[in-house]
């Protein structure tokens, strides 16, 4: 069974740049090489992340980067099973105020959520519109 977890979280504050993208590195290299899918994103203080995959792997993982102490106040929006895998990839990138307007970044970002049903592709593409202030 696919499972499909969103959630935003907040970095810790001493965080620094090299630390976030050492993350982002691990996280896609790990998730691409597991057939973990969707997106994990850093901006201005938060996370926003998107995992789809086997549902125990997922639960598995979910449960291990609660536990990561680079971030905390955990909000997750969706837990969901799927019928079938909603997202090509796994990307993790830094928005910044240089690329959030990106219209061709955010684009893919909205791609990747299209698989999903359609009231829930609506919940996450809101989320994600809030997180990347593109409205
Ligand atoms: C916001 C955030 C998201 C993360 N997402 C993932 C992820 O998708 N996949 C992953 O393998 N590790 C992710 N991690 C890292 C894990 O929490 C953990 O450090 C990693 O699985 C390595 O665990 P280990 O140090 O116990 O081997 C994330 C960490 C944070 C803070």
């Amino acid at each position: 069974m696919r499972y499909a977890i969103c959630y935003v979280s907040t970095a810790k504050a001493d965080l620094e740049k090299p630390e976030v993208e050492n993350l982002l590195d691990y996280t896609s290299n790990f998730n691409n090489s597991h057939d973990i899918r969707g997106v994990l994103l850093y901006s201005e203080g938060n996370f926003f992340q998107i995992l789809e995959g086997d549902k125990k792997f997922v639960l598995e993982l979910f449960d291990q980067i609660q536990k990561d102490n680079r971030h905390h106040n955990i909000i997750q929006v969706l837990g969901k099973d799927l019928k079938q895998g909603a997202f090509d990839g796994f990307k993790a990138e830094i928005v910044t105020s240089r690329n959030k307007y990106d219209y061709e970044l955010v684009k893919e970002y909205m791609e990747q959520v299209e698989g999903l049903d359609p009231q829930t592709q609506q919940t996450v593409k809101r989320i994600l519109e809030v997180f990347i202030d593109t409205r």
